[in-house]
């Protein structure tokens, strides 16, 4: 029997440590802080982790928009998106993920790159 990678990333809790660490690493992260300059961190991480949480199997609590019509007008850069990858797999890191959920994640971030970069 199969587990949804909501299960896998540790449920609620567990993505929305994610999620947290996930900002925070954001915030330090000179290649993508100043986009997040006039951001409520706590409406950011809020926003990460219902998205993730909706998006990976678990209840449906993301009340947000869709990724292109979230990042539309931001011309955000190839080498921004990959800063974000990065950090992805920093947070995931520092919470114990294995690789298998890790390349999961990676796979669905990169999958809506178009809908991110340049738009
Ligand atoms: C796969 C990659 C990405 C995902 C899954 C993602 C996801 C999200 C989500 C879920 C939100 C919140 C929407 C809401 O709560 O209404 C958001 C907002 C935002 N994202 Fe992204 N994002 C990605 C990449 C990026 C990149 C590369 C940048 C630029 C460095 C960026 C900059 C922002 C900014 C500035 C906001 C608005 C924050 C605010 O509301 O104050 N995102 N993103």
């Amino acid at each position: 029997m199969s587990t949804t990678l909501y299960e896998r990333l540790g449920g609620t809790e567990g993505i929305t440590n994610i999620a947290n660490d996930l900002v925070d690493i954001h915030l330090a992260n000179p290649a993508i802080a100043p986009r997040y300059s006039n951001s409520d961190p706590v409406k950011v991480k809020n926003g990460a982790a219902t998205f993730f949480i909706a998006g990976t199997g678990g209840p449906n609590v993301y009340e947000g928009q869709d990724m292109l019509a979230t990042h539309k007008g931001m011309n955000i850069s190839a080498h921004e998106f990959m800063a974000v990858l990065d950090d992805a797999l920093e947070a995931l890191e520092k919470n114990n993920i294995g690789q298998r959920e890790q390349e999961e994640v990676l796979f669905i971030f990169y999958s809506m790159r178009s809908d991110i970069v340049l738009v």
